[in-house]
C-alpha cells in the first residue's frame, strides 16, 4: 500500500503481471492518491490473475464470484484503515474482476476505470443499481478480448445503473496514449482533480 491524499486507488493487474505493475502508471494518473495494489491469487500456468480460467478456453464462473466476493471481505477490512469510497483501475483480468467487485458492492466504490475489460457472466445479478461512473475502454482489434466482448460489457454495466464512458481505440490488447488521455479526463469529470 503507497500513502497519499484524496481518494485512494485499488489496483487490480493483469494476467501474468503483479502487484508492481499498474502502479507507476497509476503514479502518472494520480500522483498524490493512496494506492492499493494486490496480486491476484490463482495461478494459471504460474500466471497470477484474479480467477480460473479453464486450459480449453471459457471461464469458471463459479471461481469468478467465489473470488470477487472473497476479495470484497478483505477490502472491507482494508477500508476499516483507508476509508472508502475507493476508485478502481483494472486493466484486462484485472479489469474483469473490478466489475464485479463494482456489482456486489457499489457503496465501496467511487467509481472504475475498466481497460481492455469483456461480459464475462451475463447472467450476474446486482442487488442494487449500480450508479457509479464507469470508464471502458477497449480495442477494436484485440485479440485477446474481442471489442463485442466490451460492447456487451457497456450493455450489461448501463443495464445495472452505471454511468458508462466507453472509449474504441484503434488498437490491440496494449494500452495506448489515447487511453491515458481518456483516462485523464474522465478522472478529472468524476473524482475531482485528487
Ligand atoms: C486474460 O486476462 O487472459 C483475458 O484478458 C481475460 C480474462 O482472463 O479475464
Amino acid at each position: 500500500m503507497l500513502p497519499g491524499t484524496g481518494t485512494p486507488w485499488l489496483l487490480l493487474h493483469g494476467t501474468g503481471a503483479d502487484e508492481h505493475d499498474l502502479v507507476p502508471v497509476a503514479r502518472e494518473l494520480v500522483p498524490t492518491a493512496p494506492i492499493i495494489s494486490p496480486r491476484g491469487r490463482v495461478l494459471e500456468n504460474g500466471m497470477a490473475r484474479w480467477f480460473e480460467r479453464y486450459p480449453q478456453g471459457g471461464f469458471n464462473l463459479a471461481d469468478y464470484h467465489f473470488r470477487a466476493a472473497e476479495l470484497i471481505e478483505w477490502i472491507e477490512e482494508i477500508q476499516h484503515e483507508l476509508p472508502g469510497p475507493w476508485a478502481m483501475l483494472g486493466y484486462s483480468n484485472g479489469a474483469n474482476i473490478a466489475t464485479q467487485l463494482l456489482r456486489l458492492r457499489p457503496d465501496l466504490f467511487a467509481g472504475a476505470v475498466l481497460w481492455r475489460a469483456m461480459l464475462i457472466d451475463p447472467l450476474a445479478k446486482v442487488p442494487q443499481p449500480i450508479a457509479r461512473p464507469v470508464l471502458l475502454t477497449s480495442g477494436e482489434f484485440d485479440p485477446i478480448l474481442p471489442i463485442e466482448g466490451a460492447i456487451e460489457l457497456e450493455a450489461s454495466l448501463r443495464r445495472d445503473g452505471a454511468e458508462v464512458e466507453f472509449a474504441r481505440f484503434d488498437a490491440g490488447h496494449g494500452l495506448t496514449p489515447g487511453d491515458l488521455m481518456v483516462t485523464q479526463g474522465w478522472i478529472a469529470r468524476n473524482l475531482g482533480s485528487e
